[in-house]
């Protein structure tokens, strides 16, 4: 058997059509979505984030601005600049791209966004939403999976879960969202005991770990749907996943490839909360 394989970059096309439309509708009614990216520093990951955030939102006609500042920008400078872009109109959505550097701390810069405009959902009002039941804004990497899941009709209901990695941004997020469809999820980590056997008891396995092609064919059920949210460079500075895709693919049902998977939908949700955003602050 061969997994199907599951094409994020597909699935963010598809729904790029859907919110070419709404905004062009927005922008008859005199509303451009506005999405504002604070850098700081050089760090080349982020620099390349940020620049495919950006060429996406402005193929989509957003008002898009990526504000760039020194690694040496104090706190109290940085909280100035989100204070000003919470006050500016013209922007629906601001988005800190993390890390920051050392003398800053991140979870102040997070916690001064308007959570109206946290378009990364990573607010402790809009996380807390979320632990609640009643979502607003979802951090885009979880919230993208389960789009690719339900484009691929992998049931969820009554299904087990296994998320290996704890992180706010994506492993407790997408327990969460797994259980609101009543899964049965269970979080694993780097501390968990017996990860192979655990794993093998998922219906849907989700890695975000972050060690390269850790995860082999034994951690695997077969006919599992396996989702790969690792982005990895190997020695030869190749992108891989947290997945060994080539055995992987032979025992899963399902399977998302690195590139190609869920990083396209991770931004694709970025600018869907976007434009959700726009239309709120219209409304
Ligand atoms: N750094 C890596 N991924 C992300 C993300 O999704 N959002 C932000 N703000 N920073 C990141």
């Amino acid at each position: 058997m061969s997994a199907i394989i599951m094409s994020g970059k597909t699935l963010a096309d598809e729904m790029t059509i859907q919110m070419q439309e709404d905004v062009n509708k927005l922008k008859e009614q005199g509303l451009t979505p506005g999405l504002v990216v604070l850098l700081v520093g050089e760090d080349p990951a982020s620099q390349t984030y940020v620049r495919n955030k950006e060429k996406r939102a402005k193929a989509l006609g957003f008002h898009s601005l990526i504000k760039r500042y020194p690694s040496t920008i104090t706190e109290e400078e940085l909280l100035n600049e989100v204070q000003r872009y919470n006050e500016d109109a013209s922007f629906h959505g601001i988005l800190v791209q993390l890390p920051l550097p050392k003398q800053i701390d991140s979870d102040k810069i997070v916690n001064a966004i308007d959570s109206m405009k946290d378009v990364d959902g990573f607010h402790p009002i809009n996380m807390g939403k979320l632990l609640i039941g009643q979502p607003d804004k979802i951090p885009c990497t979880p919230y993208g999976i389960i789009k690719m899941l339900d484009r691929y009709q992998v049931e969820i209901e009554g299904k087990r879960a296994v998320v290996i990695g704890r992180s706010n941004i994506v492993g407790k997020p997408m327990a969460q969202l797994l259980m609101m469809r009543n899964a049965t999820v269970t979080i694993a980590h780097s501390r968990t005991k017996d990860l192979p056997e655990l794993a093998r008891t998922a219906d849907i396995l989700v890695v975000a770990m972050g060690k390269g092609h850790f995860v082999t064919k034994d951690f695997i059920k077969p006919g599992a749907a396996v989702i790969d949210v690792g982005m990895n460079r190997d020695k030869n500075g190749k992108l891989i996943g947290d997945v060994k895709s080539d055995e992987v693919a032979e025992v899963a049902g399902y399977l998302t490839p690195v590139p190609k998977g869920v990083g396209p939908m991770t931004i694709t949700m970025l600018l869907y909360q976007t434009i959700e955003s726009a239309k709120k602050f219209a409304a």
